[in-house]
């Protein structure tokens, strides 16, 4: 087999696959590495064609589920060393979700390095995604424990049809060198041309009425409603087999909010200008993500004094000894010296401060920041200030979407 010329193979002739070959690429693949050695991993192997037509709804019905000779169900697998922990007078922590990653990962390297090795024996392969959408109903079908999920599904069979290999991406499409390039328009067109021009991709355009072949991919292949809904059962199927408890949820969600403010947080300084005012926001950023924010005018009498070359700082939260709070900007200015502005709340109208506060709550709880700008700007307020106020944060906290460049400072 080439690599080269390598093709996924969907129809398989009537000849027999013999038991003797099969057990021996199963064996030689776990060769592949494998996290601490423990082999992550389980395989079902599925020979009867009762077994296949019971599978195959759970795969969309694709054909090549019965016409295979075997459909190998590839599983995370953590229960075998939990069981060998357990039997051992260990205490296993492996029901979480960094376990669940690095049993996924074991398994799909074993099902590639069987993928190589069973197409060097001239034998054809079909990788099945569709695992991943049905899984409770795979998961239960196969009597599959806790602790086992399964990942990917191969249909096998010696090949009975000789496809044409399918395009793939340039090279510097995909390597980035030492960090990575972002893709311009004018790369994207470079890269994807070729793929674009190809007839049969041109003849998908237009059966599916579209314009662009990506919209066959956003509008037909891969929705957006179908990701949703099925990233709803594949976490359902995560707690059903055990990688996931509640408590362990609530854990994982406790440690990603931070609810108790950190004394100090990083900040961006985002200056713009609204009816023709000069405002400013001070975004406070936990792991990188808006934690709060506090906007108002820039006024030279309230004492806003900072250099227009700063855009970085620390918000740093100080509680007085009567319990009162009090939230500092410090920036360093280009010499290195530290100056802190001190009180930022009390520095802006306290109709902004109270908002503020408002919209930090809902951002410390990771409220989706396309609905938090939704709900800034749908809040209905007295007065050209206080509405500017508005349009302002939601400005300030829109270069944070994902794919959104910063804004010009005004
Ligand atoms: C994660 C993943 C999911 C896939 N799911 C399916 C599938 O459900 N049905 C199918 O016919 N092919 C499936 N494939 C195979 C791809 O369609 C195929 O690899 C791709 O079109 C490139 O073609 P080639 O393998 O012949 O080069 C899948 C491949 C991967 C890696």
């Amino acid at each position: 087999m080439n690599i080269r010329t390598r093709k996924t193979i969907r129809k398989y002739s009537s000849r027999p696959l013999d038991d003797e070959l099969l057990d021996t690429l199963l064996q030689d693949a776990a060769r592949t590495q494998t996290m601490g050695n423990l082999q992550l991993y389980s395989v079902v192997v599925t020979r009867s064609q009762e077994m296949k037509e019971r599978l195959a709804p759970y795969h969309f019905n694709q054909p090549m589920v019965c016409q295979s000779q075997a459909v190998i169900t590839v599983c995370a697998d953590f229960r075998r060393t939990t069981d060998w922990c357990n039997c051992r007078q260990a205490s296993p922590g492996y029901d979480n979700m960094l376990s669940f990653m690095n049993a996924a990962t074991d398994a799909l390297l074993y099902a590639q390095t069987f993928c190589n090795l069973a197409e060097e024996a001239g034998l054809g392969l079909c990788f099945l995604g569709t695992t991943l959408y049905m899984p409770q109903e795979i998961a239960r079908l196969l009597q599959l424990p806790q602790l086992v999920f399964p990942v990917a599904t191969l249909t096998i069979g010696w090949p009975d049809e000789e496809p044409l290999p399918t395009d793939r991406l340039p090279l510097e499409a995909f390597v980035h060198r030492e960090t990575y390039s972002p893709y311009s328009e004018e790369r994207i067109d470079q890269f994807y041309a070729e793929k674009e021009q190809l007839p049969e991709n041109q003849r998908f355009v237009e059966v599916n009425g579209k314009q662009t072949l990506a919209q066959v991919y956003t509008d037909c292949r891969y929705t957006r409603a179908d990701n949703e809904s099925m990233s709803a059962k594949l976490l359902s199927t995560l707690l059903a087999q055990g990688f996931l408890s509640p408590p362990h949820l609530q854990s994982l969600f406790q440690q990603v909010i931070k609810e108790s403010r950190p004394e100090v947080l990083e900040c961006d300084v985002v200056r713009f200008q609204n009816n023709r005012e000069k405002w400013v926001a001070f975004v406070g950023l936990y792991e990188g993500v808006p934690y709060e924010i506090f906007t108002g005018l820039m006024d030279d009498e309230v004492g806003i004094m900072v250099p227009k070359s700063v855009s970085k700082g620390y918000i740093i939260k100080h509680i007085g000894e009567d319990g009162s709070k009090r939230y500092d900007f410090q920036f360093q200015n280009k010499r290195g010296y530290k100056t802190t502005v001190e009180g930022l709340s009390s520095k802006f109208k306290p109709e902004y401060w109270n908002y503020a506060k408002l919209v930090s709550g809902v951002l410390r709880y990771r409220m989706p920041l396309q609905h938090v700008i939704r709900l800034v700007n749908s809040l209905e307020l007295d007065g050209d200030q206080i509405n500017s106020w508005k349009t302002g944060v939601a400005r300030a906290l829109k270069r944070y979407l994902p794919g959104n460049p910063a804004e010009e400072d005004a």
